[in-house]
C-alpha cells in the first residue's frame, strides 16, 4: 500500500528552485493522499535515508557541470549508506540554453551514485522536448533521463505539467516495484 509507504525527498540547492519543485512533487503526492517528508541533504544521513521506502533526490547542476555544494560535501555519506530493498527516484534542476553543454549533469553524478547504493530506480524520463548538447544525466543512448528533468530557467511553463506526469508514472511504478 504505497499511501502507508515512508517517502522522503532529500534536495540541496543554491537559490531555492530545487526545494521549490520538491513541494511542488510534494503536493501532486498529497493529491493521491500520500504524506512526503522533505528533508534538506545539510539535514540528512545514512540512517535518515534509509528510513524510507520510497527515495526522491533532487539536485541542480551548478559552474559548467558542477555538483551543487551541499551534496557534494554529502557523498562520503551517501556512498556507505544501504538502500537495498528500497526504491529511489530523481530529479534534476539545470538550464538546457545557457549549459546546454552540461544540462542536468550533476543529476547523473548523482545516479551514478545512488546504483552504488542498490536501490532499485523508477522515473526514468525522456529527453524529447529539451533542446541541449551534451548532458551526462542520459541513459540508453540519450532517449532517457535518469530522472525528471526540469529548467525553470527556459522551460518553466513545462514544469507543472511534467511534475503531474512524473509523479503519476513513479506512482505506478513505485506499486509494480513493491508487488514484483
Ligand atoms: C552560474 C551558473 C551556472 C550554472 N551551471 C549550470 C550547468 O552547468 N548545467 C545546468 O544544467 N544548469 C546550470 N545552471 C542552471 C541552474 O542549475 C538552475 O538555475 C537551477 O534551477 C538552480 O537550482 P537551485 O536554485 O536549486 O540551486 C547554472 C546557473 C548559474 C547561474
Amino acid at each position: 500500500m504505497i499511501e502507508s509507504a515512508n517517502v522522503g525527498l532529500i534536495y540541496g540547492t543554491d537559490t531555492s528552485n530545487t526545494e521549490e519543485v520538491g513541494e511542488r512533487i510534494c503536493e501532486e503526492f498529497a493529491k493521491h493522499g500520500i504524506h512526503v517528508q522533505m528533508v534538506n541533504v545539510t539535514e540528512a544521513s545514512s540512517a535518515v535515508i534509509e528510513q524510507f521506502d520510497l527515495i526522491i533526490m533532487g539536485i541542480p547542476t551548478w559552474d559548467f557541470g558542477g555538483i551543487q555544494q551541499d551534496w557534494e560535501e554529502f557523498e562520503p555519506e551517501l556512498l556507505v549508506t544501504n538502500l537495498q530493498g528500497k526504491t529511489a527516484a530523481l530529479y534534476g534542476l539545470g538550464d538546457q540554453f545557457g549549459y546546454g553543454d552540461y544540462f542536468l549533469d550533476a543529476m547523473g553524478w548523482l545516479y551514478e551514485r545512488l546504483l552504488k547504493t542498490k536501490a532499485w530506480m523508477i522515473g526514468y524520463w525522456p529527453t524529447e522536448g529539451y533542446d541541449f548538447s551534451a548532458s551526462l544525466a542520459t541513459i540508453q543512448q540519450g532517449s532517457l533521463f535518469c530522472g525528471l528533468a526540469i529548467d525553470e530557467d527556459q522551460q518553466f511553463d513545462l514544469t507543472d505539467k511534467r511534475i503531474h506526469s512524473w509523479v503519476n508514472q513513479i506512482i505506478g511504478e513505485f506499486k509494480q516495484a513493491c508487488a514484483a
